[in-house]
């Protein structure tokens, strides 16, 4: 596995690769790796001659300066976790590398970043849009893989290739959630959570299995009330939003259609946010 820092030493092997005829995957990630950034590894191990994961904390992402101080790093425990996988080459840059000059860039994505998420982290997916399109245009992966964690993010990375980034032809890969024994979706966020938080966390997906299992019964406004209410029950937890929409549009729906409608919640764990979703089948 090679550990690369800089664009022009990243951009010497890709190069070879390329020459060779060769394909190549690309796994973005912002570091404290669990087995969900392992599981898209695997599946870019599956499908390409060649792997790439990049770890980098991106400043630009974080709307609010705590959350970006206090985000876990741990680079040693993150490259012994990459040998144990079909990883090949290891990118990560510095914020000044990344960023030599302040990115002024804004992206438009046609109203998918301004329900849920975007709601309440304001810029955020700019941000996201920012960096991802900076690595895509470096590593010119054949395909890219994310996960179905961040639902919303994976919607908005697609039509970032689509509409900004087409001449890449990069084909985006999007995999399953990878969760904890109890159900919690696995998350670098979760090792911010204290013994008594990690426990309450599990109330999450269980609230959500419960009502995805029999939604049939209920109003998309019963639906989401009960399930507000049953995960609010605990005092650590307190819920941002839950939303049901469209898988497409990311539009609020009034009737499910199912295999087409996904139910989306964030909620604050103490003072850590956490995310999931499952989809109406
Ligand atoms: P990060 O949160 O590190 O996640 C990197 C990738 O791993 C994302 O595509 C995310 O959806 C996926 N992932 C996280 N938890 C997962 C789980 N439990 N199961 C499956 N996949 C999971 O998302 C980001 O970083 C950043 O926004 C990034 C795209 C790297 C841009 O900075």
């Amino acid at each position: 596995m090679i550990i690369t820092r800089t664009k022009k030493d990243l951009k010497r092997y890709l190069k070879l690769i390329k020459d060779a005829g060769k394909t190549t995957g690309f796994v973005p990630t912002m570091g404290a790796l669990h087995k969900g950034h392992l599981s898209l590894t695997e599946c870019s191990g599956k499908d390409n001659d060649f792997t790439v994961v990049s770890i980098f904390v991106n400043p630009t992402q974080f709307n609010n300066k705590d959350d970006l101080k206090r985000y876990p790093r741990d680079e040693e425990k993150d490259l012994a976790l990459l040998l144990s996988v079909s990883c090949d080459i290891v990118f990560i840059p510095s914020v000044e590398e990344m960023y030599p000059e302040e990115d002024k860039r804004t992206f438009d994505f046609n109203g998918l970043d301004e329900v849920m998420e975007g709601k309440y982290r304001k810029g955020h997916f700019n941000g996201v849009a920012q960096v991802v399109s900076k690595l895509f245009e470096i590593v010119k992966p054949d395909r890219a893989y994310f996960g179905r964690k961040d639902f919303q993010q994976a919607a908005i990375i697609k039509y970032l290739t689509d509409n900004y980034l087409s001449d890449l032809n990069i084909e985006i890969k999007v995999c399953d959630i990878i969760r904890e024994d109890d159900g919690l979706a696995m998350s670098s966020r979760n090792t911010l959570l204290t013994e008594e938080q990690r426990k309450s966390a599990a109330l999450i997906s269980k609230t959500l299995k419960k009502y995805t299992g029999n939604y049939k019964n209920y109003s998309t406004e019963e639906l989401i009330k009960k399930i507000t209410e049953e995960i609010n029950e605990d005092p650590n937890l307190k819920v941002e939003y839950v939303d049901i929409v469209d898988d497409l549009s990311l539009e609020t729906v009034s009737e499910i259609k199912p295999g087409k409608t996904t139910i989306c919640v964030a909620v604050y764990d103490g003072n850590v946010r956490l995310i999931d979703n499952f989809p109406l089948k």
